[in-house]
């Protein structure tokens, strides 16, 4: 079984044989887009929805896919079976493409597409049991007006920035405000709180990707007759939350017990379980699968 396993337009090839040129817009100007599948039970699961993100990304960047929704399903699949076994993590990237070392990327006529799979994450139990720490960045999400946070670019710099936090107070996940200090997401998994029975999600226009996994637990949430509003909260909200969970593909769930020093009232709250499980059937529906 292989960790992990590299493709540049289709074609398999070893680490060092992985390059795109410096003079990729993907390099020089995080001119590029991307996203995670991950599999279940050796599945791609919700890559239709994926697939329909990168679309999405494709259009707010005026670079239309080059390839096929078919190519993409066909190459996800191939880089899962190429890893030889288990739960597989795979990244599609698509770049500008080369072109002339400048802004305009009117000569950039042929995209890059890099492949990389490795495992699935695996994240503590302990974080499941009892909730992970995340701290409140003081760097702020870009917001709808910059570069739209809805578009999974290549360009990831103000989450690298307060991951760093995170990391320097032994955190997991940094939860970015946009410029309003209104909750926007983590740094790469959306945030949920639970507030006297209501789930609260922050609302589209605070500025954030929209997670496949968020949207999942949107349905979910109707399907066990939870409420569940996309809404503006702050940080004090969140801090006075009866409950808090951050979601994403590859940690689904996860239950936060920690911001900063403040301890969350009730980690994992009875509500974050009944939708964590609801989630797992979620996950492993066949008709999620392809
Ligand atoms: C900024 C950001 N927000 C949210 C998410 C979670 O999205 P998804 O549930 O589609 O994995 C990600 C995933 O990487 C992300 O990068």
């Amino acid at each position: 079984m292989k960790d992990y396993v590299f493709s540049i337009n289709g074609k398999f090839v070893d680490e060092g044989d992985a390059k795109v040129s410096v003079l990729d817009h993907g390099f020089l100007f995080g001119d590029s887009i991307y996203e995670v599948v991950r599999t279940v039970n050796g599945k791609l699961f919700a890559a239709d929805r994926h697939l329909k993100r990168l679309h999405k990304s494709a259009q707010a960047l005026d670079m239309p896919l080059q390839r096929d929704d078919d190519w993409f399903i066909k190459h996800w699949r191939a880089m899962h079976k190429r890893r030889g076994g288990g739960e597989s993590y795979l990244r599609i990237i698509v770049t500008r493409g080369v072109g002339p070392l400048s802004l305009d990327y009117s000569k950039c006529d042929k995209q890059n597409v890099i492949g990389i799979a490795k495992p699935l994450n695996v994240w503590p139990d302990e974080d499941y049991a009892h909730g992970c720490k995340v701290v409140l960045a003081h760097v702020r999400r870009n917001p709808k007006q910059a570069t739209d946070p809805a578009i999974k670019s290549g360009n990831y710099l103000n989450n690298v920035l307060a991951l760093k936090e995170a990391r320097e107070h032994q955190g997991a996940e940094a939860v970015m405000l946009n410029v309003e200090g209104h909750v926007t997401e983590a740094t790469t998994s959306n945030i949920f709180m639970v507030k006297d029975g209501v789930v609260k999600t922050p609302a589209r226009k605070e500025g954030l990707l929209e997670g496949v996994t968020r949207g999942f637990i949107i349905e979910v949430c109707r399907q066990l007759g939870i409420r569940c509003e996309e809404t503006i909260f702050t940080g004090d909200d969140l801090l006075n939350a009866d409950e808090v969970f951050i979601t994403g593909t590859t940690r689904d769930v996860m239950p936060v017990g920690h911001i900063g020093r403040h301890k969350i009232k009730r980690t994992p709250g009875s509500i974050t379980i009944r939708i964590a499980n609801a989630y797992h059937e979620v996950l492993h529906d066949p008709k999620n699968h392809q």
